[in-house]
């Protein structure tokens, strides 16, 4: 459209709603025997296989230092494979330069569970900078920003200081934050890790109502407790290796489970 300023897709990703045919039915997200290394004799992440298609919800778990939070950051390229490849949408992402990292990220929504939402912002402006960053026009964000706070149970609620905001509610403008430019893939980081056991099932709720419109969802905890109230594909990082359950804890093979997911 000449003349209107355009809000550019990602040139190389088209992960979203204007992914192409063959692209959609390719996996999302690949994982080829990826090692990462903090100390050279042993590795954080070894020869770790995976894959994610569109549209799935998929638990990552493993005790506390078990490597679920470097897993998120090599998808999102806060850092780098050592050995291997992650793909997304086809695309080797360990080659990107650092320029197109920024471009990457457009395709990616990323909760956090200490929220990192700014406290003196109101919770429309928390929302509303995911699409201001993209130049997208006033109106479009006005109306987007409205939607998603919709969608996360806070409509209505624009105007409100953040820092007046429950834990819960807290976490609900981060999701917002993360989903406002629809995203093709979210990655939640122990989203559920600072708030009640109440409060944790209905961020899960969230998540799962995201995920139920296509959007791919992996979510991180060591909530044991959480993950057996579901029966979500189980991705389980032991010793830098991953185990996977289809249906989560109920598909779970033997009696290892207790040391498997903390
Ligand atoms: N930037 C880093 N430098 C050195 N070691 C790190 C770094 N990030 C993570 N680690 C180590 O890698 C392991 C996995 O950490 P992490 O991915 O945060 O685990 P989890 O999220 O499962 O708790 C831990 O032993 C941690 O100390
Ligand atoms: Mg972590």
């Amino acid at each position: 459209m000449q003349g209107t300023k355009v809000v550019r897709p990602f040139p190389f990703f088209r992960a979203g709603a204007r992914a192409s045919q063959p692209q959609l039915s390719k996996p999302i997200l690949t994982l080829e025997d990826v090692y990462k290394f903090f100390r050279p004799d042993q590795p954080t992440l070894r020869g770790v296989n995976l894959s994610v298609e569109r549209g799935e919800f998929a638990f990552i778990t493993g005790p506390s230092g078990a490597g679920k939070s470097t897993l998120l950051k090599l998808i999102y390229r806060e850092l780098t494979v050592d050995e291997g490849r992650v793909l997304f949408c086809g695309r080797d992402i360990g080659r990107l330069t650092d320029k197109s990292i920024p471009f990457l990220r457009r395709n990616l929504g990323i909760v956090f569970q200490d929220f990192r939402i700014i406290d003196h912002w109101t919770v429309y402006e928390n929302v509303a900078v995911a699409l201001e960053i993209l130049s997208m026009p006033q109106r479009l964000v006005r109306s987007r920003v409205a939607e998603a706070l919709e969608r996360v149970g806070l409509a209505g609620r624009g105007v409100e200081r953040t820092s007046n905001l429950s834990g819960g509610e807290k976490q609900r403008v981060a999701v917002a934050r993360a989903i406002v430019p629809e995203p093709a893939l979210i990655l939640a980081d122990e989203p559920t890790g600072n708030l009640d056991p109440h409060l944790a099932i209905d961020i899960l709720t969230l998540f799962e109502e995201i995920n139920s419109t296509g959007t791919t969802v992996l979510f991180a905890t060591h909530d044991h407790s959480l993950i057996s109230k579901r029966d979500h594909r189980l991705i389980s990082i032991d010793e830098g290796r991953v185990i996977e359950a289809q249906k989560g804890l109920k598909q779970w093979p033997g009696s290892g489970i207790h040391t498997l997911v903390g």
